[in-house]
């Protein structure tokens, strides 16, 4: 399947945000902790939701999904294995092992899969279910854990890690005692699962802030539980840096500034207006950009997916820029392609690029190697001159919703092609 686009067209108008990709996977993982009936609103219609699901049929589940509404009822789990095909190439695959751990006393699983950014190792998962009493072997390449119920610790993590946080949150709410997180990760969608797990009859206090404490239950109650998720906040970020870099005047709706306030600060250093309300980002075409230096970073700064959606931006702005990649190791080598187009681009080396702008771009054959890079494809090809095709976009299709229709209703010349 490719995208096929003339570039070069002016880009206006309303493009409503869905909801977040990272966040409705905790979610359906933890319907699965609690045995729940639970509804879940404003879930993406998109690729690795649907692989999740098959994911979590597959261990027994009763799932309906229909209008961004996911009703899931994780009565009981007749399996304790994850798929290997679909586990081996979606990293959201390892957010189950906590609830299936929980639930089974057991989970097998492959080492997980995902974009090619890095090693995406699993070091800490495994750390932290060992000292919370798991026994971890690993068998023909699959991951075998075993426990009773989870031991309440005190758990210092190395490092931020997004889902490591999820999973041993998960944990720790079963736990017989007073389980403390250190050094978690802030992301919305962590609070977001605490908010979760405490309406489902957890007690999670702390949650994004670097130290969470969770008083353990001993079940969950038997309740109904509806949830709505939050916006995505990457695909927020992406449709800022299009309009920035395509001096569009976009109003993205549905979406939530307060998740945006380093993506916006930044923004305004580069010499783009914005204006905000509860739900909205209207942002209105830049004359001239500046260029700005940006180092990736944590929740709540600034994002590692919107790096690449950056750099296109950056390639439009008046001056010399330095992105340094902290998160990852092996999300730079996007930029080989994007200097194929004319950008002045450079790879220093494996966390670093230097972009000097402004460029103009020429439409080119591009391949997406990973969800965001791929993005930044769409974006640079609705910047540059003539025709741009875009191969892969399937890879596009796990992480965004339709974004052809979107783009097209903004007046983009964009078509899908098999
Ligand atoms: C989540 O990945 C997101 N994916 C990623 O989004 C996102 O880029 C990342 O968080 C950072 O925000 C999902 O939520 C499904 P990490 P995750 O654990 O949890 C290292 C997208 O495009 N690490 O926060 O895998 C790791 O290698 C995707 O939507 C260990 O060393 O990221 C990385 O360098 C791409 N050992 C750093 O920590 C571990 O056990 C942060 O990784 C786990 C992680």
């Amino acid at each position: 399947m490719q995208f096929v686009i003339q570039g070069g067209k002016p880009l206006q108008g309303e493009v409503a945000i869905g909801g977040a990709k990272n966040g409705a996977f905790p979610l359906m993982a933890a319907a699965l902790l609690t045995g729940q009936s639970t509804t879940l609103h404003n879930i993406p219609d998109i690729a690795d939701i649907r692989n999740m699901i098959e994911l979590v049929t597959a261990l027994g589940v009763e799932v309906s999904f229909a209008n961004h509404t996911l009703k899931i009822h994780a009565r009981q789990l007749t399996s304790h294995e994850l798929k290997r095909d679909i586990s081996k190439r979606l990293r959201a695959s390892i957010e189950l092992t906590a609830p299936v751990l929980v639930r089974l006393g057991k989970v097998v699983f492959p080492h997980p899969g995902g974009c090619v950014i890095g090693e995406r190792p699993i070091d800490l998962f495994l750390d932290g279910y060992q000292k919370m009493g798991a026994i971890s072997s690993v068998i023909e390449e699959m991951h075998e854990l075993s426990m009773e119920r989870p031991k309440a610790i005190t758990f210092v993590f190395p490092s931020m890690s997004t889902t490591a946080t999820m999973c041993l949150m998960m944990l720790g709410t079963i736990a017989d005692g007073t389980t403390t997180l250190i050094n978690c990760a802030c992301e919305p969608e962590i609070s977001m699962l605490a908010d979760f797990l405490n309406q489902a009859g957890a007690n999670v206090s702390g949650a994004g802030s670097p130290t969470i404490t969770i008083e353990g239950i001993e079940k969950y109650p038997d309740r109904e539980i509806a949830f709505s998720n939050i916006p995505d906040r990457v695909e927020t970020g992406s449709f800022l840096f299009l309009a920035a870099a395509t001096k569009g005047h976009l109003t993205l709706t549905h979406t939530n500034p307060s998740h945006q306030a380093v993506v916006l600060d930044l923004l305004a250093r580069m010499g783009v207006t914005t204006t905000i309300t509860a739900d909205t980002i209207e942002i209105f075409p830049p004359d001239v950009m500046k260029a700005v230096s940006v180092k990736t970073h944590e929740y709540p700064g600034f994002a590692t997916d919107l790096q690449s959606p950056l750099i296109i931006a950056l390639t439009q702005a008046n001056g010399k820029s330095i992105v340094h990649e902290t998160v990852f190791e092996g999300r730079m080598f996007w930029l080989e392609d994007l200097k194929r187009m004319g950008a002045h681009v450079m790879i220093l080396d494996t966390h670093r690029g230097s972009i000097e702008g402004p460029s103009k771009l020429k439409g080119k054959e591009l391949k997406s190697p990973d969800l965001r890079a791929g993005m930044a494809y769409i974006i640079a090809g609705l910047v540059a001159k003539g025709k741009t095709t875009i191969h892969d976009v399937e890879i596009i299709d796990r992480g965004y919703e339709g974004i052809e229709e979107k783009l097209k209703a903004l007046g983009a010349d964009i078509k899908r092609v098999s």
